[in-house]
């Protein structure tokens, strides 16, 4: 599922946090993306570049089944061709001006993005739903030591005292810190989740204090 390969699903955000007609930046190994939803729901995921001058997509907008660059309102298709340059209302822009897009895809409630054309669909966790996304700043070392058990980038299942068996998917980021997706079996009552919530904060500050630990020579 998850590797250093380019042609992988990478569990980039989780569907609760990406509402209709928003825009929101994520990262996969290839760099920074724009993640966005239209209007009438689909997903896209495109470099986080625009080809006019660089602003960061993500902090766009998104019109209908579009997303409108927020320094001068180039606009591009969900498959990444410019469709509209308001500074030249009567031009039909060339097929060559183009952002860059990814696959994505929307499994049990998680965005999953490729750099390549992977194989196959994203993986499901069946009998577990999404509660929510943490970043902690530590690395898969740290978190193994946090939870006493390996952090596989597949998912592992780890258990707190006082808390339900989460699932975490750990997603490495370039920056040496890791993206944590926290899955809950899906018949967890209200304080369960809370509980569960409770437990990642706390894995989150074991983690981050063990990852200081090994940063003093
Ligand atoms: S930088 Fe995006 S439209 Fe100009």
């Amino acid at each position: 599922m998850l590797s250093d390969k380019t042609d992988t699903w990478v569990p980039v955000a989780l569907s609760q946090d990406l509402p209709t007609g928003q825009a929101m930046p994520a990262r996969t190994l290839a760099g920074p993306i724009a993640l966005w939803r239209s209007q009438s729901g689909r997903l896209a995921a495109s470099a986080d570049r625009c080809p006019h001058r660089g602003m960061r997509l993500s902090h766009g907008f998104v019109r209908g089944e579009a997303l409108s660059c927020i320094y001068h309102g180039w606009t591009y298709s969900q498959a990444g061709r410019c469709l509209r340059i308001p500074a030249h209302p009567s031009l039909t822009p060339p097929e060559t001006i183009r952002v860059a897009t990814r696959s994505v895809e929307e499994a049990g409630g998680i965005v999953w993005v490729a750099d390549g054309e992977p194989d196959g669909k994203p993986p499901l966790f069946e009998g577990y739903v999404p509660l929510r996304s943490l970043t902690v700043r530590a690395g898969g070392s740290a978190l193994s030591a946090a939870t006493g058990t390996k952090a596989a980038v597949e998912g592992f299942v780890w258990r707190a005292p006082g808390a339900p068996a989460i699932r975490l998917l750990p997603v490495p980021q370039e920056t040496g810190e890791t993206l944590i997706h926290v899955l809950v079996p899906a018949d967890c009552g209200v304080s369960e989740r809370v509980a569960a919530s409770r437990a990642a904060e706390s894995l989150r500050r074991m983690a981050e204090r063990i990852e200081a630990k090994e940063a003093v020579p």
